[in-house]
This record gives structure tokens, C-alpha cells and sequence, in this order.
């Protein structure tokens, strides 16, 4: 879009609830404290001594330093970097100066939960509790999961919308022989069938979406003897801006009887391949679209009957209503804690 700066654009849409990947476990390692921007705040990521990795709110409640600038891991707490206060893992302050006669607020923290190299948080505009919870995924087998991130203009229900939109698989993918099967919709969740082909390789896949951050499908070519496990995992970070994660992990039947290091080590090497000749380009195509899309009339109700409408009635759920537009953060009106933060704490 080149007449609106996304800056200032609006969204059609609120913040929506639910589990969303904030950060790759990879980035958190013991005793590391990570700043992620989401739904218009910073939420401050760290891990304990002991592995543990716990999300709160960025800024300290004694005098407000931002805990992800300076902030360090005690063991299993977090030290503010201005007056040493400390936290522990429920929020609790464990640690306070006395010049305020030892006055301790806590620090909300939010649910967090890691899934096949994820760090969710969840997010819920009343301020609920977890009332789901983010799919077993069967990874005997597999390889180590490979990913990267993008963050771009637009709305994520993008990406869980994606595997559910047939037709733009043809037309902007190119691949051939669609056959969707109906989706499946069940509460949080809904998943579908679809076999297809690409470049003449017969491809069946399953398309489970989770909430609408947790994308998990699975893929089959039985002529290469190739299973796969694809994730993508979107966030808002701002009402009109949006990252995503993917991952990668596959196997290969005429590999299974290899001997495990040597395995390893192809896989190893296949990864990051898979990973650059398959999901990038087609991710590169769904992105140039998404990255200039209209969505000024993308809350309006989808009619019809094939997978796509009904992906986009499903998805309606997430949303609180009522569905009041979000604004960019410098727009002159409240944004981001009149749509859509939760306070929550514990995990
Ligand atoms: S502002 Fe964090 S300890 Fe004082
Ligand atoms: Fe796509």
C-alpha cells in the first residue's frame, strides 16, 4: 500500500485471543532476557538458571525501568536493572530496598507455554485463563525443526488463513490437482485434508490451525518417501504489523534404517535446504501479496460454503466483540490496552 504510511493505518480488526509465538526457544537461552513487541506493548521473555522460560510485562512497578534493558536472571528471578529489585517466577517481588519501607508490588506475568522450539504467551482480552491448549505433535522421527521470521504490514489471521484459501494455491503457487477435503472444525481448532500435486509429485497434506496463531500441518509425497511437518506460528505486534515463524521437520522413510548419526548428520544438512528451496519461496509469493493487501474491508462477514468461508467464520471466535478498530500506537486515541491486553499472571 503506498498512499497510507502503515504506520498510521488502521486496523479492521481488534486484537485477537489466544496462544501466539512470541520468540524461537532457540533465542532464550538460560539466564537471557529478550524485549518482544506484541499487540502493542513489550512483553519481557527471560529463562531461569534451571531452563525455565517465564513472560512479564516490560516495565518494573517500583519506578517503572523497562526490565528488558539492563534487567539480568538471578537464578530463577529477574533483577531489575535500577534498584535491584527481584522478581520471582509467579511475579512476586522476593527482593525490595527498604527506602520505601520495602513496599512490594508484583509483576504481571503472563501464561507461557514452549512448543516444538515456540514461545507462546497467551492472550486474552478479559483477562481469562488458558481454556485450551496448543496440539501433541507426534516428532519421532523428525528432524530438529528449522525456521526464520519476517515481520510485515497487515492483519496474521493471514497465515492461518492461508492453507484454507484453495484457490490462491493454484493461481499464485502454482500447483496442480487440488482436491480439499471439508474442514473439520472443532471449537479452537479446525483442520483439512488437501490432496494436491506439485510438479507432477502427488502431495497430501493436513492443515490443523490452532487458535489463530499455531498453525501445524502435515505433508506427504509417498514417491519420495518424504513426511513433513510444517509450523507457522503469527503474532500482531501492532495493529496494522504482524511477525511470523515457521519451521520446518521432515523425514525420510528410506532413512530410517541408517545408522542414527549418519542420519543426523543428512538431516542436519537437508534442513536448512528444505527450509531455503521449499517454505521460503512459497512464503515470498503469500508475502508479496500480504505485505500490499486492502484490508479496510476485511472484517466483514464471509459468505458461502467452501473452506475458505468457513475458515473465516471459525476465526471470527477469536476476536472480542465488540470488534472496535485498533489504531496505530502514535494515533491520537488509546490504543493498545483499550484492545485486547490481558492482565494475567502465573503460568
Ligand atoms: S524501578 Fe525496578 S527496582 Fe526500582
Ligand atoms: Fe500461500
Amino acid at each position: 500500500m503506498n498512499a497510507v504510511h502503515h504506520a498510521e493505518e488502521a486496523s479492521p480488526l481488534p486484537y485477537p485471543d489466544g496462544w501466539f509465538a512470541l520468540c524461537f526457544s532457540r533465542e532464550l537461552k538460560p539466564g537471557s532476557v529478550l524485549t518482544t513487541p506484541f499487540m502493542g506493548r513489550d512483553v519481557v521473555l527471560y529463562r531461569t538458571r534451571s531452563g525455565q522460560v517465564r513472560a512479564t510485562d516490560a516495565h518494573c512497578p517500583h519506578q517503572g525501568a523497562h526490565l528488558g534493558h539492563g534487567g539480568t536472571v538471578e537464578g530463577e528471578n529477574l533483577v531489575c536493572p535500577f534498584h535491584h529489585y527481584a522478581y520471582g517466577q509467579d511475579g512476586r517481588c522476593v527482593r525490595a530496598g527498604q527506602a520505601e519501607g520495602g513496599r512490594r508490588a508484583a509483576l504481571r506475568t503472563w501464561h507461557v507455554r514452549e512448543w516444538n522450539g515456540f514461545v507462546f504467551v497467551w492472550q486474552n482480552a478479559k483477562g481469562l485463563a488458558p481454556t485450551w491448549e496448543l496440539p501433541e505433535v507426534d516428532m519421532d522421527g523428525f528432524s530438529v525443526p528449522v525456521g526464520r521470521s519476517y515481520t510485515l504490514r497487515g492483519l496474521m489471521q493471514n497465515l492461518p488463513e492461508n492453507g484454507y484459501d484453495i484457490e490462491h494455491f493454484g493461481a499464485l503457487h502454482r500447483w496442480t490437482d487440488m482436491s480439499p477435503h471439508a474442514p473439520l472444525v472443532d471449537g479452537p481448532r479446525i483442520s483439512m485434508h488437501v490432496d494436491m500435486a506439485w510438479k507432477g509429485i502427488r502431495w497430501r497434506t493436513l492443515i490443523g490451525v490452532h487458535g489463530l496463531g499455531c498453525v501445524s500441518s502435515d505433508h506427504e509425497m509417498k514417491s519420495l518417501g518424504l513426511e513433513a511437518k510444517i509450523f507457522a506460528c503469527g503474532v500482531q505486534v501492532a495493529p496494522m504489523q504482524w511477525t511470523f515463524r515457521d519451521g520446518i521437520s521432515f523425514r525420510f522413510s528410506w532413512l530410517a534404517k541408517w545408522p542414527p548419526f549418519l542420519r543426523h548428520a543428512i538431516y542436519a544438512v537437508l534442513s536448512r535446504t528444505l527450509h531455503r528451496l521449499w517454505l521460503v519461496p512459497v512464503f515470498k509469493e503469500d508475502i508479496m501479496v500480504w505485505s500490499h493487501r486492502d484490508y479496510s474491508r476485511y472484517a466483514e462477514p464471509a459468505a458461502g460454503s467452501g473452506p475458505y468461508p468457513i475458515f473465516r467464520r471459525w476465526a471470527t471466535q477469536f476476536y472480542p466483540a465488540p470488534a472496535t478498530p485498533t489504531r496505530a500506537a502514535n494515533a491520537p486515541m488509546a490504543a493498545a490496552d483499550s484492545h485486547g491486553v490481558a492482565r494475567q499472571t502465573g503460568s
